[in-house]
């Protein structure tokens, strides 16, 4: 069965000024082209891309020039929320499209067909860890409020949940509570899905599903011992493809993760007689 609605969730970009390195070492704009190349092959194309937070780095107004500039190529409508590297005012300047809800926070919901992607700003300036502000809580129950039958994905930067990697625990989003109370209010909730982490973790938050999607650069390393100084591991690079199924009910949400690469295939399973090779 080909899914109804497909879309894209891309995360984490970290985009420099042209030529610098992040942390000296990893090259992002390189990343962010191959992972664009890999969303414009895939058929079928999704309907949205969501980027879910710190698109640039420092930030500065010229990473995102350079942002765009590296979107440019990309063949699928995308839209943005900000993490804890960006700037809410760069950020609407360099996206202006955005339809952006308020003034403050850079809170907005899409239709992607019979699907509705609400973007949650929990970007704190200048502070490494989340929060949703008030004027982003209460637009969130509203806008979940505006139906009951519509599946809703909900992504926002900063997960609500531990990973066991301490030294980003400790700057996750810090009322998760209150986006627990009002994702049970609202049953059309299907997904909560964050970032931050660089690295594709699945868990339960308030009885919905909740993700963090890779990175197309560096992964967070995988260090369940919070004695070990933070680091950064240079990992296969993947982004999430959310894939919904019309069905009872709300229908059949499944996440695919998607390597970016150049690897062998695709390779036929079966010869032109219809024998498996
Ligand atoms: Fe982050």
């Amino acid at each position: 069965m080909t899914p109804a609605v497909l879309i894209a969730q891309i995360s984490d970009l970290h985009i420099k000024r042209p030529g610098e390195l992040a942390y000296g070492q990893v090259d992002t704009a390189a990343a962010l082209q191959r992972c664009v190349a890999e969303l414009n092959r895939l058929n079928p194309r999704p309907q949205l891309v969501v980027i879910s937070g710190d698109l640039a780095d420092t930030p500065a107004a010229e990473e995102y020039d350079h942002l765009k500039s590296l979107l440019a190529p990309l063949e699928i409508p995308f839209v943005a929320v900000p993490g804890n590297h960006d700037d809410r005012r760069l950020m609407r300047a360099a996206l202006p499209n955005g339809g952006y809800a308020h003034d403050g926070p850079l809170d907005s919901v899409h239709k992607a067909g019979a699907i509705d992607v609400v973007l949650l700003d929990s970007s704190v300036p200048k502070k490494p860890y989340g929060l949703l502000e008030d004027a982003t809580l209460r637009w969130l129950d509203e806008t979940l409020g505006a139906s009951t039958t519509r599946p809703a994905l909900v992504f926002l930067h900063h997960p609500p949940f531990i990973t066991g990697i301490n030294h980003m625990d400790v700057q996750n989003l810090h009322n998760a509570k209150a986006l627990a109370e009002i994702a049970k209010r609202h049953p059309r909730a299907r997904l909560i899905a964050a970032g931050h982490v660089h690295r594709a973790t699945l868990t339960q938050f308030a009885g919905v599903p909740a993700t963090i999607c890779p990175a197309p650069n560096h992964a967070v390393a995988l260090d369940l011992n919070e004695s070990l100084p933070p680091s950064f591991r240079v990992e296969p690079p993947a982004f999430h493809l959310h894939t919904w199924f019309a069905g009872d009910g709300f229908g059949d949400l499944v996440t695919h993760h998607v390597p970016i690469g150049d690897f062998r295939g695709p390779l036929p399973f079966f010869g032109p007689d219809g024998k498996l090779l």
